[in-house]
Parts: structure tokens; C-alpha cells; sequence
């Protein structure tokens, strides 16, 4: 697979899940990946990209910080050249029952979830507009950006926004040849999510979701690689529903 040859990624929260996913499967479809995220386990993605014979590197990125965005995308473009992909997955996802959320739970969710799209696009777009190209992909959610989600009124709040962000910000970068776009996975199957959710929740959600079984974070991955290659050069501000058919049952 080379239809990513010498693309230059830029992944957040490419330490575990479908982070970690997207991370190698652009690698193993020819692009130089950066795996950033903030637990040192983008080291052992950037590990494995190379074992599978991938280039890349491992970066600590808090997507909440600003200025680390901005010092991280220079390093990248100081270091490449070019940087044509940037995916912005890195999310949280802290169950709380809108009756007992804090403002710290609240403005904690929204910070990393949205704020972290926002800091790190701003960081990168720059480099895009001058050469004319690129490639965002928001990882949103079905919570919020295309159903109702009990217990995730933040979360939902958050993934909603990354959805008007998207559409917005593919109005502004057309005219520069850069497209963004955004996926809405349903329920993947992931350590974060593991974490989160009973096995009871899980049996529920499978017999919900009209596949009959969860997403993988692989599902998502293949669905970024397709939206970062030039087959999807005429795809912009779009929300692709990932979800077994859960949305539409
Ligand atoms: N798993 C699901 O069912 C599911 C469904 C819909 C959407 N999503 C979204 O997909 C994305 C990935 O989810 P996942 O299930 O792989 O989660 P995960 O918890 O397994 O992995 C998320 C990664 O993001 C990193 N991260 C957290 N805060 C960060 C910060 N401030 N800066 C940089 N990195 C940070 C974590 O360290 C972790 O490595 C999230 O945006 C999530 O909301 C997941």
C-alpha cells in the first residue's frame, strides 16, 4: 500500500486505541508519521512503525498546551518539510451524570476534546496554506455529533463542537487545496473504552448495534487513511458515520 508515499502525519493521541491505529496504518500505507501524546507511549508506536518498516518519530504533545502544538509542528516541518496530514484524535471521555458535573469536570473535558482541536489545527494550518495542501481529520463521535449520549453531556457538547469546527474551517482552507473532515466512530473497542464501560454495557451495546459486534480501532484507521489519500481530494467538511449501523437503527 503506497498511496500515502512521503505524506508527512501528524496523529495526537496515537499512544493506544484508535490513535495508536490510525498511526500505523498511515505508516503502512508510506506516510512519515509523528505519533504524539502525553503518557510516553507514543514511543512505542513510533517503536512499532519502525518494526513494520515505517518512518516516523515520537513527540510529547498535550494537545491542551498551546505552544507545545506550535513548537511540536515546527519541529515537524523543520525536520520534513512538508506536513500534509494532521489527525486530530486525542479525547477523553469521563462519564458523569449532568446532575453531579463540576465546572472542573466540565471545562476539563471540553479543554482537551475541543480546545485540543482548535490548538493544535491552528498550530499546523500555517504550513499547509503555503504549500497549498493537506488533510485534516477530526475524530468526533455518534455522542453528540449524531445522537444523544446519557451521561456524556460534556463529551457531547465537546464532539458536536469539533463537527461546526469542521464545517467551518472547510469553508476557509478550500480555496487552499486543504480538506477537513471529520468521523463519527460508534462504539470501538479500545482501552480507554474498556476502562469506561461495564461488560455488562458492552453485551447491551452489542445487541444494539445491527453489526452485531463493536467497532475496531482498524475500522477507523482505514476510514482516515481513504480521507488523507488523494481518492478523497473532493471530500470536504463531511461527517462519516463509523458505527455498525447503531445510528440508523
Ligand atoms: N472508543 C470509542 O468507542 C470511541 C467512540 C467515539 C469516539 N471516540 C473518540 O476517539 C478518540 C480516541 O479514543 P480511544 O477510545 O482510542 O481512547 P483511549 O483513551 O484508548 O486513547 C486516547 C489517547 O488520547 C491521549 N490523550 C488524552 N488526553 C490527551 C491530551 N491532553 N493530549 C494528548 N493526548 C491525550 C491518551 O493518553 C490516550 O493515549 C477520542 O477522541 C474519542 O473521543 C472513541
Amino acid at each position: 500500500m503506497t498511496r500515502l508515499n512521503n505524506k508527512v502525519a501528524i496523529v495526537t493521541g496515537a499512544g493506544q486505541g484508535i490513535g495508536k491505529a490510525i498511526a500505523l496504518r498511515l505508516a503502512k500505507e508510506g506516510a512519515i508519521v509523528v505519533a504524539t501524546d502525553i503518557t510516553g507511549k507514543e514511543n512505542e508506536t513510533a517503536e512499532e512503525i519502525k518494526k513494520i518498516g515505517g518512518e516516523g518519530m515520537a513527540l510529547r504533545l498535550d494537545v491542551t498546551d498551546g505552544k507545545m502544538a506550535e513548537e511540536v509542528a515546527k519541529t515537524v516541518f523543520n525536520k520534513y518539510g512538508h506536513i500534509d496530514i494532521l489527525v486530530n484524535n486525542a479525547g477523553i471521555y469521563p462519564f458523569k451524570p449532568f446532575l453531579e458535573m463540576t465546572f472542573e469536570d466540565w471545562y476539563k473535558v471540553i479543554n482537551v476534546n475541543l480546545n485540543g482541536v482548535f490548538n493544535v489545527t491552528r498550530a499546523v494550518v500555517p504550513y499547509m496554506v503555503k504549500q497549498k495542501s493537506g488533510r485534516i481529520i477530526n475524530i468526533a463521535s455518534l455522542a453528540g455529533a449524531v445522537m444523544g449520549f446519557a451521561g456524556l453531556t460534556h463529551y457531547s457538547a465537546s464532539k458536536a463542537g469539533i463537527v461546526g469546527f469542521t464545517r467551518a474551517l472547510a469553508l476557509e482552507l478550500a480555496r487552499y487545496g486543504i480538506t477537513v473532515n471529520a468521523i463519527a466512530p460508534g462504539a470501538i473497542s479500545t482501552p480507554g473504552a474498556a476502562a469506561a464501560g461495564s461488560e455488562e454495557q458492552v453485551k447491551m451495546m452489542i445487541n444494539i448495534i445491527p453489526m452485531g459486534r463493536l467497532g475496531t480501532p482498524e475500522d477507523i484507521a482505514s476510514a482516515v487513511a481513504y480521507l488523507a489519500s488523494d481518492e478523497a481530494s473532493y471530500i470536504t467538511g463531511a461527517l462519516i458515520i463509523i458505527d455498525g449501523g447503531w445510528s440508523v437503527t
